[in-house]
């Protein structure tokens, strides 16, 4: 009876052997693709020799087994002292946040100082006091979410702030007597969602307020944040445009990373929009308590899930990416 031939002769063989690389041949000669196990199926009447056929091979895996706990003490079949280890998976900080940091780094070697202003504000700072009266039809812009509380008799009702802005009267309410030099870096939320919107987002705020502070000023500034963050080849341009707290006011172009400015399929003019920026509004300065005929001022506020989305090399087509829980998008960063 071939098949209890080859279990008695493996058993056998098995009991005799004196090490594991013995072991490991023995399992190859019998139980490999090509072993002798296999030879022996093939000319078996499979019906009737089935059963059997598993028991015989099962029989000698457990003898190969036992046979490797009594040699070794352990049951593993081959251990490499020399094979690198493996690393538990690390994990890093989320790209917002190494954006943010950078972002803060830029600044502060101009002399700009973070501060945190309330991410859930009254009405007055995001609005009222940014020369945006009640009803007045410029607060379309801001897709605003109001919180159901009771208003403040003074500062309004209570919003989650739709841009950084609402840090400009409050800086200038704390520092009292420039000079300014702020950056507030938060939340902000608008009720929009598409590939290039979320409803909770970041913006950073730059605002400088002292005597004889012009537009110059400002270009300045920019020009230098574009070179860090984009690199040295990077021209800016700001053009007219209106915001009611800021006069002149502007948007700001960086020239596309991708093209370098020659205009391509991404950018197609050869430039891409970064954000609002202008002059403060002398209206803005007395809401926070500043002579503006003895002090100026600039401010820009900017997204930052948009200046990340546009760094070279990345070009990142759907910011919802960012807060999602994708990690093969997230371990690139
Ligand atoms: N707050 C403006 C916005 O959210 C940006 C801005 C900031 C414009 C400061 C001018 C000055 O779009």
């Amino acid at each position: 009876m071939p098949l209890l031939n080859l279990k008695n002769q493996a058993l056998a063989l098995i009991s005799q052997t004196v090490s594991g690389q013995e072991l490991a041949q023995l399992r190859i000669a019998f139980l490999g693709r090509k072993g002798q196990l296999n030879q022996v199926f093939k000319k078996l009447d499979k019906v009737n020799y089935g059963r059997q056929f598993n028991e015989t091979k099962q029989a000698i895996e457990s003898a190969l087994t036992e046979r490797q706990t009594q040699l070794t003490g352990t049951t593993a079949e081959w251990f490499d002292l020399t094979a690198p280890g493996q690393l538990p998976p690390l994990g890093h900080l989320h790209p917002i946040s190494q954006a943010i940091a950078e972002i803060q780094r830029i600044f502060e070697h101009l002399g700009f100082t973070r501060v945190r202003y309330p991410e859930v504000d009254w009405d007055h700072y995001v609005f009222e006091a940014l020369n945006m009266p009640a009803d007045h039809p410029a607060r379309d812009e801001w897709e605003t979410i109001f919180i159901d509380a009771p208003a403040h008799p003074k500062l309004g009702q209570m919003v989650l702030t739709t841009h950084t802005s609402n840090g400009q009267v409050r800086e200038m309410e704390r520092v009292k007597k420039p000079p300014i030099r702020m950056l507030n870096l938060g939340k902000c939320y608008r009720r929009q969602q598409d590939p290039t919107h979320t409803i909770m987002f970041h913006q950073f705020e730059g605002l400088v307020v002292d005597k004889g502070i012009s537009i110059p000023h400002l270009k300045g500034t920019l020009d230098y944040f574009g070179r860090q963050w984009f690199g040295p080849k990077i021209k800016s341009r700001i053009r007219p445009f209106h915001f009611q707290f800021t006069e002149p006011s502007f948007e700001v172009d960086f020239t596309c990373t991708a093209c370098n400015g020659r205009g391509c399929r991404f950018c197609k003019s050869g430039w891409v929009e970064v954000g609002g920026a202008g002059m403060v509004h002398p209206k803005v300065l007395s809401a926070g308590g500043i002579d503006p005929k003895k002090y100026s001022g600039f401010a820009f506020g900017w997204g930052v899930e948009r200046v990340l989305r546009l760094k070279p090399g990345l070009n990142i087509d759907d910011i919802r990416l960012l807060y999602s829980t994708n990690q093969e998008f997230l371990n690139q960063f």
